[in-house]
């Protein structure tokens, strides 16, 4: 009798370890996540950055919430905060403008939510707990690089114009800071418009029109023209306004022939389809496959309580505290190799790009 009760009772055990195992990984497995995003609409890359994310959260179990605008902070606040009301456990954000949301994660910390930065680093917060990125200085380095290392001529004068991104896009200042240190504007480049600062160069909501009509007004001011002044290079943070650029060239009267070296970021299809027409020269491609796997990681890692098993690169530092940073590397793409970078990798097939 007694053993049946033994036996009972052990059975009784395995059975509630069992269900409490089942509920806990329930429970567990329906983990909201949250994934707030900007630009969505208007750069390529964010759909296809949610998309990844959104993919393979999904397929460890977690529930999405992924939700976007383009550049405004308050409806970004709001989406933060509905996610904080719908429980979700680890909340993902790419600002608009990483300095105007402390008081909305704030509120996400204090209901006990990881907060990851994604992309765009979180300024002055105690309120981040993670940063998940490529090297943005790199970004600005190779562009820089690239263009030094494609002047027709380093002896005589080279004329380039500078554009960047806005301001409020933290991300900017790697950039522009890392083309800047690349280029090392001097006796043999030369700005003939003398816009060289950040405000300057800057342009807002990283806006393709705003970027066309700026160089539209440099080509008149400085009589840039084919035949004419010579434009040897443009500086375009990412392939949003190497469009523009390109745009305003085009309808200057350039062809491929006469294009200045110009810049990118992102490896939009639409920049390597002017790479392939040779409007654009390069854009640097950040492998959104990689950072996305980077982010999924530390919810993972969140989510088992092995946070202390992930490992990381040099901290970003967001005027608060010193962030845990993820940082992945990036690939200079031009018509030598975008085949084997972006079609061999099957990141973009052939017919994508034709
Ligand atoms: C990102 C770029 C992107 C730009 C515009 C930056 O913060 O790093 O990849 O082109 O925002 O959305």
């Amino acid at each position: 009798m007694k053993k049946v009760f033994l036996e009972a009772g052990i059975l009784c055990v395995l059975v509630a370890g069992f269900l409490l195992t089942a509920c806990h990984s329930d429970d567990e497995d329906s983990w909201k996540i949250g994934i707030a995003l900007s630009d969505y609409n208007t750069i390529e890359r964010w759909a296809i950055d949610g998309a990844n994310m959104k993919t393979m959260l999904e397929h460890y179990g977690f529930t999405v919430d992924l939700q976007h605008v383009e550049r405004d902070v308050n409806e970004q606040i709001s989406q933060i905060e509905s996610m904080i009301t719908a429980g979700c456990k680890v909340i993902i954000v790419t600002a608009v403008d990483g300095t105007q949301l402390d008081a909305a994660l704030t509120k996400a910390a204090n209901a006990g939510i990881k907060v990851i930065a994604y992309d765009r680093l979180l300024m002055n917060t105690s309120a981040v707990d993670y940063y998940v990125t490529f090297n943005n200085t790199m970004v600005g380095t190779q562009q820089g690089q690239y263009i030094v290392d494609h002047l027709s001529d380093s002896a005589t004068p080279q004329n380039m114009e500078l554009f960047t991104g806005p301001a409020d896009d933290n991300n900017v200042n790697f950039y522009f800071n890392g083309a800047l240190a690349a280029l090392n504007i001097g006796d043999n480049l030369d700005v003939p418009s003398g816009e060289m600062t950040m405000a300057a160069c800057g342009i807002a909501n990283w806006s393709t029109s705003v970027a066309k009509t700026r160089m539209a007004r440099l080509i008149n001011a400085q009589g840039y023209a084919p035949a004419g002044k010579k434009l040897d290079a443009v500086l375009c943070s990412n392939d949003a306004l190497a469009e523009g650029v390109v745009a305003a060239l085009t309808e200057a009267g350039y062809t491929a022939a006469d294009f200045p070296i110009i810049t990118g970021q992102d490896a939009e299809i639409s920049a390597v389809k002017r790479i392939i027409a040779g409007t654009q020269s390069m854009t640097v491609f950040k492998d959104t496959r990689l950072s996305a796997e980077a982010a999924v990681n530390v919810v993972r890692a969140i989510k088992d309580g092995t946070e202390g098993s992930l490992s990381f690169g040099a901290p970003y530092n967001n005027d608060v505290k010193e962030v845990k940073t993820i940082s992945c590397e990036t690939t200079v793409v031009d018509k030598d190799n975008y085949r084997k970078v972006l079609i061999d990798s099957g990141y973009y097939t052939e017919v994508e790009l034709q």
